[in-house]
């Protein structure tokens, strides 16, 4: 527990510590780095090229001190996080290393108004978020050891098929090395996979939604291939041009919050733009499986047809469903948005949507399903990178 004087300085420094937000997490990710170059096999250097993870870590210790008195209100999001800790291979002894550079960049960069009081302050705030994170970690860490065909950290797969989708996405068939089979997962989870890309010092490492319902005998990705001059891009085009049929790859654990819930038989509605479209794979085919009758849409915004993955696995499982409909809209074409008239004809708003594509997309769609009167709970949405903030009201 801390103090009431700890809580008071934590209470009041916030605010200074966020005004200079972005150049203590500089100064702290600069510093890490030097010190722990190992970590660099962890995190997304183009992540770090951008200052996007900067923001994410720094932010939410802000957020979670704000309410140190209660650090049960901002559980989700600690879940959340903590998925992605999990399914990056995150480990308890990280968290010291982490904290120790995390004030030493507060010291540095706050200088003489940074006093040993308010230090130890934070080292001791720190000290219960890190316990928080790495408690839950450690829940997560367990479950998936315990399952069937579980493991934790890495495991070696191969690549077991690669099949073009379209223009620019290339699905991934990926077996255990060792034969075994793979657990079962929700739809909507997703791996972590890490490669050493020849010529870089560093591994990489990147999420990717399992693109089919559960499988024991393989998981499926399906990767965008991003610009070659996208930081972003060294992986998917590894993936794309290098990666072979045959070839090793690290595989971590099933992870993630956005889900479907597969027990249901309420209206569903599924709305993805781009390459969104992938855990909306795994949930389209869990409920064409598991509840064919169950009111459903699948909603798909695409630049053009070139572009559209998955067209003819839709209407396959549409064709086994009794109450399904799906609607593609190009918006390279004149009228090619997902709008709110699309909506209104569309999604049942007594139901729950799923929404995956890019941010801005993202925030119109979950923006008009609001203004239609639908509630937090029933709107369920991921988007790929760290978590940065929606603006959807
Ligand atoms: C991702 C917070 C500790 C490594 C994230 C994200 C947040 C966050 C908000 C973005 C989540 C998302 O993308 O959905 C925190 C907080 C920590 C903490 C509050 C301490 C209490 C650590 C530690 C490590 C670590 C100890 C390992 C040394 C990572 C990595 C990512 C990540 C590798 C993925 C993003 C990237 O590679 O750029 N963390 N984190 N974090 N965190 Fe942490």
């Amino acid at each position: 527990m801390l103090s009431q004087e700890t809580k008071s300085i934590i209470k009041s420094t916030v605010p200074v510590l966020e005004e200079h937000g972005t150049a203590i997490t500089t100064v702290f990710y600069k510093n890490l780095f030097d010190a722990h170059p190992e970590l660099l096999n962890i995190f997304n250097h183009a992540n770090q090229a951008k200052g996007r993870q900067q923001a994410a870590l720094a932010n939410t210790v802000y957020a979670a001190a704000v309410h140190i008195d209660n650090l049960e209100a901002i559980l989700p999001a600690v879940v959340q996080i903590a998925n992605k800790h999990v399914s990056l291979g995150i480990k308890p002894e990280h968290y010291p290393i982490v904290g120790e550079y995390l004030l030493k960049a507060i010291k540095e960069v706050l200088g003489d108004a940074a006093t040993d009081e308010i230090i130890q302050a934070w080292a001791d705030a720190y000290g219960m978020i890190a316990d928080a994170f790495i408690g839950v970690e450690q829940g997560l860490y367990e479950k998936a050891e315990n399952q069937a065909n579980g493991w934790k950290f890495f495991k070696e797969f191969v690549v077991a098929d690669k099949v073009k989708e379209s223009e620019n996405i290339v699905s991934f068939y990926l077996k255990p090395a060792d034969g075994s089979h793979v657990p079962a997962y929700q739809a909507g989870q997703y791996i972590s996979v890490r490669l050493a890309i020849p010529g870089e010092d560093y591994l990489f490492n990147r999420q990717y939604s399992l693109s089919q319902a559960a499988n024991p005998d393989q998981f499926r990705i399906s990767v965008k291939r991003e610009a070659d001059n996208d930081p972003n891009g060294r992986v998917s085009v590894y993936l794309h041009e290098e990666l072979a049929v045959g070839d090793a790859i690290e595989v971590s654990s099933p992870a993630g919050e956005f889900v479907l819930d597969s027990e249901k038989d309420s209206p569903v509605a599924f709305i993805s733009g781009g390459v969104g479209i992938t855990p909306m794979m795994s949930m389209f085919e869990t409920v064409a499986a598991l509840t064919p009758e169950r009111p459903t849409v699948f909603l798909h915004a695409a630049r053009n047809e070139s572009l559209h993955a998955f067209d003819r696995d839709i209407q396959n499982h549409l064709a086994t469903m009794t109450n399904a409909a799906y609607k593609t809209l190009y918006s390279d074409l004149p009228d090619g948005y997902i709008t709110r008239a699309v909506l209104e004809e569309f999604v049942d708003i007594t139901g729950d949507v799923y929404v995956c594509g890019p941010v801005p997309f993202m925030e119109a769609i979950i923006h008009e399903l609001r203004a239609m009167g639908m509630k937090e709970q029933q709107i369920h949405f991921e988007f790929f990178g760290p978590a940065v903030a929606l603006r959807t009201v």
